[in-house]
C-alpha cells in the first residue's frame, strides 16, 4: 500500500516535533491538523486510551478527504496511579477540571497518597496511538513507562504530571529529564515506534 501523507491529530506543537523526529525515516510528509487545514471538535467518549485514540483518528479521517492515500494518527495518554484505582487515567487532562493548574492537580495527588509507602505508590504513563488507514480500518499501539508518585514536585522540564513522576530506573523525576532523553524512553515514544513499524510493514 502507498501512503502519500500522514496527518497527526493534535494542536500541540511540542507533540508534532516529537512525532516528526520519530517518523522521519519513513520519508512520508507528516502534517499537523492545522497544516492539513482541518479543525474539529472531538468528543472523547471512549472508556480506554485505545478507544479514545481511535475515535480521534477516525473523526479526523472523515475530514481528511479520500482523494489521497492519507493515514491519520492520533494519541491518547494519561497517568495511572495503582493506589487510586488507576486514576486519573483517561481523565488525566480533565482531572479536577481542564483549567485547573498542574501545581494544584499534582499537590492534590500527593495529598491523596499521604502516608502511603513507596511500594504502594506505583504508577505509569500510558499512551495509545491509533491510525485510521486509507481503507477505513484502524490500528492501535500502546506504550507505557513505569514509575512511582514522589513526595514532592521536582524538575522544570516536561509538562503535566512530570514533576511528581519518579523514575526509579533513572533515579530522577520525569520533569528532570532533558526532552531528548524523555522522548527516547517515554510512553508516547514507545507507542509511536511500534506504530512506525506497522506503517513500515504496510508500505513495504
Ligand atoms: P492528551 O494529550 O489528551 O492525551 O492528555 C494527556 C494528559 O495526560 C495530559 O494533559 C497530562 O495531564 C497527562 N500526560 C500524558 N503524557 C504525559 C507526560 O508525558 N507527562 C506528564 N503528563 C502527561
Amino acid at each position: 500500500m502507498k501512503i502519500d501523507k500522514i496527518i497527526f491529530a493534535t494542536g500541540n506543537e511540542g507533540k508534532m516535533k516529537e512525532v516528526r523526529m520519530i517518523l522521519a525515516d519513513l520519508q512520508i510528509p507528516v502534517l499537523s491538523m492545522k497544516e492539513a487545514g482541518i479543525s474539529a471538535d472531538i468528543v472523547e467518549n471512549g472508556t480506554t486510551f485505545e478507544e479514545n485514540a481511535v475515535i480521534k483518528a477516525q473523526t479526523i479521517a472523515k475530514y481528511a478527504g479520500k482523494e489521497e492515500n492519507v493515514v491519520v494518527l492520533a494519541d491518547d495518554s494519561g497517568l495511572e496511579i495503582d493506589y487510586l484505582n488507576k486514576e486519573p487515567g483517561i481523565y488525566s487532562a480533565r482531572y479536577m477540571g481542564e483549567d485547573t493548574s498542574y501545581r494544584i492537580k499534582n499537590a492534590n495527588l500527593i495529598e491523596r497518597l499521604a502516608g502511603i509507602p513507596d511500594e504502594k505508590r506505583t504508577a505509569r504513563f500510558v499512551c495509545a496511538i491509533a491510525a485510521a488507514m486509507p481503507d477505513g480500518t484502524s490500528a492501535v499501539t500502546r506504550g507505557t513507562i513505569e514509575g512511582i508518585i514522589g513526595y514532592e514536585e521536582r524538575g522544570e522540564n516536561g509538562f503535566g504530571y512530570d514533576p511528581i513522576f519518579y523514575l526509579p530506573e533513572y533515579q530522577c523525576y520525569s520533569a528532570e529529564l532533558a526532552p531528548e532523553e524523555k522522548n527516547k524512553i517515554s510512553h508516547r515514544g514507545k507507542a509511536l515506534e511500534l506504530m512506525k513499524e506497522q506503517l513500515r510493514n504496510m508500505i513495504n
